[in-house]
């Protein structure tokens, strides 16, 4: 772990307008087509997020990228020891839809949603313990940056949950999931969303996503201390769970 990776390959975000833009768009089918594509997986994944914090401890809990606030929900509902949670997003139109989730399931009392840029956020820095991001890093136009703001913004032994695509290691897994990623996904997401560019690009950007080493070292690069990888579903996603040092 030591070759240092300054950036990653990444298919074009060329900024945060562009994926505000896109996730405007797709918004309204954003849930459907994650649970259809994924197979119901997601909801499996961000639960497993969400079981990785501590439960004893009173616990601020920033979620970025928040999306339409499904993990927001799941951290809540299996974390009673959350007292304080904020989700953040760039696009306006999954905000919506999050802040409608959350009044519907009552949690409107324990959240703030802050619509922002991941990196170019309101917060003071070691303002949270935890710091959680589901399928949202690699949106970021610097994953780097972004690794480094959530540093800061997480207090001395604070933790960051990241959950994010890649590709399986096995060959024939790969290549099958590859196939699924280039065929079927861009047809489904044309069909339901109406938008095949936007899921042509979610299948280019988990191909061309960090392997978990490369992204394992930005990650160190970043400043982190430690981190454990949890490989999920054959490989397809994975939870990157990272210690900020007591000390810097
Ligand atoms: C694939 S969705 C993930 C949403 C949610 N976390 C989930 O698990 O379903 C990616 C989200 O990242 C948001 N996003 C992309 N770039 C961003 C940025 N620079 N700052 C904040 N949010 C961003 C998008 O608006 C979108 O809601």
């Amino acid at each position: 772990m030591s070759k240092t990776v300054l950036s990653i390959k990444q298919f074009p975000c060329p900024d945060a307008g562009f994926a505000a833009q896109m996730f405007n768009r797709i918004a309204p089918a954003y849930d459907i087509l994650n649970h259809i594509l994924s197979l119901g997986q997601d909801f499996l994944w961000r639960r497993k997020v969400a079981d990785g914090l501590d439960k004893e401890q009173k616990l601020r809990v920033l979620d970025l990228a928040t999306g339409t606030g499904d993990l927001l929900l799941s951290l809540l509902r299996r974390n009673p020891n959350i007292v304080e949670a904020v989700g953040l997003d760039i696009s306006e139109n999954m905000m919506a839809l999050c802040r409608k989730k959350i009044a519907r399931h009552k949690f409107s009392d324990r959240v703030r949603l802050v619509r922002a840029d991941a990196v170019n956020n309101p917060f003071m820095e070691e303002s949270f313990d935890v710091v959680t991001m589901s399928f949202g890093i690699r949106n970021t136009p610097d994953p780097l940056e972004t690794l480094i703001e959530i540093r800061r913004l997480l207090r001395p032994g604070g933790i960051a949950l990241i959950l994010e695509f890649s590709m399986p290691t096995n060959r024939i897994l790969k290549n099958c999931h590859r196939l699924y990623l280039n065929s079927l996904v861009p047809l489904i997401g044309r069909i339901i969303s109406g938008d095949v560019n936007a899921y042509r690009y979610l299948c280019t950007s988990i191909e061309n996503f960090a392997g978990t080493e490369d992204f394992s070292r930005l990650i160190f690069n970043a400043g982190f201390s430690n981190v454990q990888i949890t490989s999920l579903t054959f490989g397809v996603a994975c939870i990157y769970r990272c210690y900020k040092p007591m000390s810097s």
